[in-house]
């Protein structure tokens, strides 16, 4: 059976792009193949003429087989900004990121699709990635990076997920804040209030081992 998950987070630099990659790492260590996505991506450089996203590459490399960079990232803005403010040449177009994901769907056993920002990020001058993930209706992951303000970041996500009519199939905690000192206890606080499973608790690292990641990441 095909699994898919859409990646979301509290806010942006949150550690989205370190989940996908770990969660991608877990499914081919259950001897899964699995390809990632990142239909929209603002904050590129010109590689060999065309414009190429940092998250959009890593994903590309983590994936068990080799994907066109086109069709993992069909939006490739150059400015590091809102979607929906660099894209006004090319706006982004649901339709299209769907049927990407439908071709990506028939190469793999498992995608995992990050998002771009938080869960009401503009993606056009209509649309948000609330907007994006309904088209692919698929389980919601939340990321939430554990710092002062992430409880109520992430309540207001969760409920934010559910009022779109998804499901929220897990959290994943990341602790990407050098000096934030009440990790443990910020985390049983989300424990005690999130109605959700948590996932793992990727714990503060300068350089990631998605190996190590991927074996704290437990579905149930
Ligand atoms: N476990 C971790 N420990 C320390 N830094 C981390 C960890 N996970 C992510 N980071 C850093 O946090 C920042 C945001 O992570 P990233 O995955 O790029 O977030 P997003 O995709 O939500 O923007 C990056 O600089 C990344 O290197
Ligand atoms: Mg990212």
């Amino acid at each position: 059976m095909k699994r898919t998950y859409f990646i979301t987070g509290t806010d942006t630099n949150v550690g989205k792009t370190s989940a996908t990659l770990a969660l991608m790492t877990y499914f081919k260590q259950q001897n899964l193949s699995v390809v990632g996505m990142k239909p929209v991506a603002s904050g590129c450089e010109k590689i060999d003429g065309e414009w190429r996203n940092s998250d959009a590459l890593a994903i590309q490399k983590m994936g068990s087989q080799f994907v066109d960079y086109s069709l993992l990232n069909p939006y490739a803005y150059e400015l590091p900004i809102s979607p929906h403010l660099t894209g006004k040449e090319n706006p982004v177009d649901l339709e299209k990121i769907f049927a990407n994901f439908q071709t990506l769907q028939n190469l793999a056993d498992v995608v995992v699709v990050e998002g771009a920002g938080g869960w009401y990020a503009p993606l056009n001058d209509n649309e948000t990635i609330a907007d994006l993930a309904r088209k692919l209706n698929v389980p919601i992951i939340l990321v939430v990076a554990i710092k002062l303000g992430c409880i109520n970041h992430a309540l207001l996500t969760v409920e934010a997920i559910q009022h779109s009519g998804l499901n929220c199939a897990g959290w994943i905690a990341v602790c990407n804040a050098a000096n934030f000192f009440c990790v443990d206890l910020t985390i049983e606080s989300l424990v005690a209030r999130l109605k959700i499973p948590l996932l793992g608790v990727f714990p503060y690292s300068e350089q990631a081992d998605f190996e190590d990641l991927a074996k704290r990441i437990k579905f149930d």
